[in-house]
């Protein structure tokens, strides 16, 4: 390597020491002095103490608030007991002081919108703006004032069961997700009515749990935390995210909850962020079952040393820590910063002087599954479905003899709760369109519409098959609607097995059988492995669990009212085998070719590619791209190279198209990803239309972490690729050069 520029670009060097912050002394902070200055230590401790509700508070509950005990709640909702129980904080606590109340509105309150991961396929970072503005205008109608949300993990391995929640196996589109929800959520105001404070969990790399295995152990280096795990962590705290959860899980023998290094010399230190560390629930008692701390008190001391500021559930803090406070054993200046950090988050929302937070009976009536929350639904929905498949072009369902005898078949086909999907916060399966009901609203009164539900999802029982067989044998076209149950992903939810569960995949054999076309619609929290399926099914949707409107927006698909756009936020495999998988591997020494001894498995096609790649996703028009410019042959580390090309919609109808760029640094002093992307941009042609569409490529895209950890640009050849897929693309290359430019 020759000279190499070191860019700060705000990722300074590993290890960097926490800048202090001069204490400012505007009336919030006087405010906040005034108040800890009057706390008794159990009061100070009380405001880190996050008990959870069942529902409503217990008497018991209700009387540690008046003790000035609890600091907030969590799944305390509903406009009526959230103001209650503010109400009395704020009028019979000692301090008066209001509580946080939090909940997992992680994709909707009431209105529920696709999954996280769904709503990843659309690659539109506004409609994740808009989808969580509403989810938090809804939740603070009725009395939240904090979600546990964004998700931000990148998940490499489908067998876990959140990677519904998250936006799927890539840092940078993780990124841009993760940014725009925390601004969904929090808005410009937090104290305006419809803002909830964010928080981005869980720090960090649990979607690297061993085997895909839910709570498992993680060992992660330290260069691939800082290129692929915490990447959106960062994105959030530069969007001014309000809170962070630490994850369950250890890195390399460090519970995260006790991770000093991670909350406060990276989070606090490096990152510069001020705001609130919260645990995951009852994670600070488990640190014993990690084998860190041997006693209740000694978590709770491993946790707040680490950082971590809020207790949830565990009632450590409140319980344990007085006695090792009193005696010396933890400092009362380390138990101020965290309320301090409380407090701060509290006075944000405006808490002090409207500690309802607009919330109210008639509020929450009004806004809740408000038509045009249904109607972003709706649209979301559309955006984020994925065909996968269109031989023939099947689809979209013409007007002939296919359309007046459908047959709907599977047992998702009318099951409101895969379509809510995990987290479906307060969704109401009765708000549910389903498949079927959407298919049925849309084909109206000149179709014959039958259907069958085959076979249960997990149950063995093939009794149903008989029934399905008959109607596809009828029938113009099989619609087949399988997959997932809602809580076949989500947390606790892990696989060992990426195909369909029960029977569904000999139900689907059988369907096919009958010789009438099918469509395949699944429906599932994580990409599936259905290889049999993609090679004999003509017509595939993945329509993963889309919320409210998943019947409307299959239908709309299926019968061409739009186009699919959605392209793949995470690759599909093969076979569970090739887990982790992931577009942006490395190359390896032995790159997969036909010689034996190059990566590969010797019982998978070669090149062990993914059944599906991540950033694919067809339409029912075509997309050709021409003419790709770079606006220099070379630059220098620190400047921008613009880079340029033609979009146009080839085929016979509108359509959007996501452009991707991707780049590669091809030597570098560590080995980089074979592709990494770097820009995208969702554009709507109308039929051949065309549009030059633009990125730019900074030194934030273009760098990695050097053999030191030290955020660099490199000088050497990189090269672009811009497509429609991750496996696609023109090619252009360029270099960085610290010679001045010619
Ligand atoms: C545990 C989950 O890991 C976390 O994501 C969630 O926010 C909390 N429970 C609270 O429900």
């Amino acid at each position: 390597m020759t000279a190499a520029l070191v860019l700060a670009l705000g990722l300074v060097t590993a290890g960097s020491v926490a800048a202090q912050h001069p204490r400012s002394h505007s009336p919030t902070d006087r405010l906040i002095d005034s108040l800890i200055a009057r706390m008794t230590l159990e009061q100070k401790l009380g405001q880190l103490n996050l008990p959870s509700v069942d529902t409503r508070p217990s008497p018991q509950q209700l009387d540690l608030v008046r003790q000035g005990l609890v600091g907030g709640f969590l799944n305390l909702t509903g406009a009526a007991a959230a103001r209650a129980a503010q109400h009395l904080a704020v009028t019979e606590s000692r301090l008066h002081i209001p509580l946080l109340l939090g909940y997992d509105v992680i994709h909707g309150y009431r209105t529920i919108f696709p999954i996280p991961l769904a709503e990843a396929a659309a690659w539109d970072p506004a409609a994740a703006e808009s989808t969580a503005h509403v989810a938090a205008r809804e939740a603070a109608a009725a009395g939240v004032n904090w979600t546990f949300a964004p998700m931000v993990d990148i998940a490499r391995d489908p067998r876990w069961g959140r990677i519904a929640e998250g936006a799927g196996e890539d840092p940078y589109l993780g990124s841009v997700l993760a940014a725009a929800r925390v601004r969904g959520f929090q808005g410009s105001d937090l104290r305006a009515t419809d803002a909830v404070l964010a928080t981005a969990k869980h720090l960090a790399a649990y979607g690297a749990a061993e085997g895909g295995r839910d709570y498992n152990t993680v060992d992660v280096s330290e260069r691939t935390l800082r290129e692929i795990y915490l990447p959106p962590f960062r994105a959030a705290v530069d969007a001014g995210v309000g809170s962070i959860m630490t994850s369950f899980n250890e890195i390399a023998g460090v519970p995260s909850t006790a991770n000093r290094w991670l909350v406060t010399t990276l989070l606090r230190g490096e990152w510069k962020y001020s705001g609130l560390v919260v645990s995951d629930w009852m994670a600070i008692a488990q640190l014993q079952a990690h084998g860190v701390a041997g006693s209740r008190a000694e978590a709770g001391k491993l946790a707040l040393a680490a950082g971590v500021d809020m207790d949830m559930t565990s009632g450590i803090y409140l319980d344990d820590l007085p006695a090792l406070v009193r005696s010396g054993r933890i400092p009362v200046a380390s138990v101020d910063r965290a309320v301090r950090r409380i407090l701060r988050a509290k006075a944000t929302l405006g808490l002090f002087d409207d500690p309802y937070h607009g919330a109210s009976v008639e509020r929450e009536a009004a806004v809740l599954l408000a038509a045009e929350h249904r109607a972003l639904a709706h649209r979301v929905a559309r955006e984020a479905i994925v065909l996968l498949k269109n031989d023939g072009d099947l689809l979209p369902l013409a007007e002939s003899a296919a359309r007046h005898t459908i047959a709907v078949i599977g047992p998702l086909a009318d099951d409101p709760g895969a379509a809510l999907g995990a987290w479906p916060g307060h969704g109401d399966p009765r708000d549910v369109v389903t498949v079927l009901a959407g298919i049925r609203e849309r084909a109206g009164a000149g179709v014959e519409l039958r259907y069958a539900k085959g076979a249960g999802i997990v149950d063995t029982s093939t009794a149903g098959f008989g029934d399905a067989v008959a109607l596809a044998r009828q029938a113009g076209v099989a619609v087949v609607v399988v997959g997932e149950a809602a809580d076949m992903s989500g947390e606790a939810a892990s696989r060992s097995t990426l195909g369909l569960p029960g029977v569904q995949q000999q139900l689907l054999e059988a369907v096919q059988g009958t010789g009438t076309p099918v469509v395949l619609v699944l429906l599932s929290g994580r990409p599936l492995a259905v290889p049999w399926a993609a090679e004999h099914v003509p017509a595939i949707l993945e329509a993963w669990a889309l919320g409210v409107e998943t019947g409307h927006a299959v239908a709309d698909v299926l019968f061409g009212d739009v186009s699919p756009s959605g392209k793949l936020p995470v690759s599909v495999p093969r076979a569970v085998g090739q887990v982790p998988i992931y577009y942006n591997h490395k190359n390896t020494g032995r790159p997969p070719s036909q010689d034996k001894y190059t990566s590969k498995y010797i019982d998978l096609p070669l090149p062990s590619s993914p059944l599906f790649p991540f950033g694919y996703g067809l339409s029912y028009t075509t997309f050709g791209y021409s003419d790709l410019r770079l606006s220099a042959p070379r630059i220098t580390p620190a400047e921008t190279l613009r880079v340029t090309v033609t979009v146009t919609n080839t085929g016979p109808r509108s359509g959007t198209e996501v452009a991707q760029l991707y780049v590669r640094d091809e030597v570098a002093s560590v080995t980089r990803p074979v592709r990494a992307l770097a820009g995208f941009r969702r554009i709507a042609l109308a039929p051949g239309e065309a549009q030059r569409v633009e990125f730019a490529l900074t030194p934030r895209e273009l760098g990695c972490y050097g053999p030191d950890l030290r955020f660099v640009v490199e000088p050497g050849r990189f090269r672009v690729f811009v497509g429609g897929s991750s496996a696609e693309g023109l090619e252009a290359t360029f270099e960085v050069t610290v010679a001045p430019r010619p």
